[in-house]
């Protein structure tokens, strides 16, 4: 049981720009009438300020490009205390963008130009000592290949967004956190890893496994979602900082929910992301 858990976080760094819109378009059309804002964001950014704004001391290690972008992006991360001495420049490349429509409902549609999260190789990865690590898939899965085998505490592996990996990472993880859709991709991939599994399911709440068993459920308070970009980033985070507070897979999957659910109720990612004193 650890109060102030330090994490590190592997992962990419983007500036969001978001549109929202009455709804989402579908292939082929144009909505019109969004308003434009610009937000920090990134799934690795987003995770390390859930994580801080959690409890959590926090490192975060991501490559950026040299460019006003990478200030903007990095803010919120800098006003929170994050430590982001580990995240690197590359100055051949641009900063992460992600391009985000957000509807009424509060769904989004995201496409992302990863830039200078592309360029973040394992030999440009300095690894603090921390009692966990989190990684998800938007930067290249050679670099969490090495963070996870250079790593020897806690290791969170958040499948998104969905892609290829190899099983001997999987096999590390001692937590992997997945949306039903993700969950859908790796299929049979995850069928006999022995580790704790969190699925998502949006509003319906979350269930966690061990060696394939349910050992608990949870569902989120009511909460009207208006943005429901980083809900995902902060349940990650906020059940990493449970499990390692000590709480019971139970009480953090509870507290992961609240969490997410709470970051679905503001706009943008990282705005939105909850503090420690909302949720008790
Ligand atoms: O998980 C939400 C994040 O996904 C956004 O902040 C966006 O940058 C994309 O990476």
């Amino acid at each position: 049981m650890t109060q102030h858990p330090s994490i590190v976080v592997v992962g990419s760094v983007n500036l969001d720009l978001v549109a929202t819109v009455s709804r989402l378009p579908i292939a082929g059309e144009t909505v019109s009438g969004a308003k434009l804002a610009r937000y920090p964001g990134g799934k690795g950014a987003n995770q390390a300020l859930a994580a801080r704004r959690l409890g959590a001391d926090v490192y975060l290690c991501a490559c950026t490009g040299d460019d006003a972008a990478a200030d903007e992006a990095l803010a919120l991360l800098r006003a929170d205390g994050v430590d982001l001495s580990r995240c690197i420049v590359d100055h051949d490349s641009a900063t992460g963008v992600a391009l985000i429509a957000v509807a009424a409902s509060g769904e989004n549609q995201i496409v992302v130009a990863p830039g200078a999260n592309r360029k973040f190789s394992p030999e440009r990865l300095g690894l603090p000592v921390a009692d966990a690590l989190i990684c998800q898939l938007e930067v290249p899965v050679e670099t969490i290949a090495a963070a996870a085998s250079q790593f020897s505490g806690f290791f969170c592996l958040n499948l998104a967004p969905a892609a290829e990996v190899p099983a001997e990472i999987l096999r590390r993880a001692d937590l992997i956190v997945m949306n039903e859709s993700e969950a859908a991709y790796v299929g049979d991939a995850i069928n006999g890893c022995e580790n704790m599994i969190a699925i998502t399911y949006g509003a319906k709440g979350a269930v966690l496994k061990l060696k394939g068993e349910t050992i608990a459920k949870a569902a989120p308070p009511p909460a009207k979602a208006i943005d429901t970009t980083g809900a995902g980033d902060t349940f990650t985070a906020a059940l990493t900082v449970g499990l390692l507070e000590g709480m019971s897979p139970g009480a953090a999957l509870e507290f992961a929910c609240a969490a997410g659910a709470l970051a679905t109720t503001r706009p943008g990612a990282q705005p939105a992301l909850p503090w420690r004193r909302e949720l008790v």
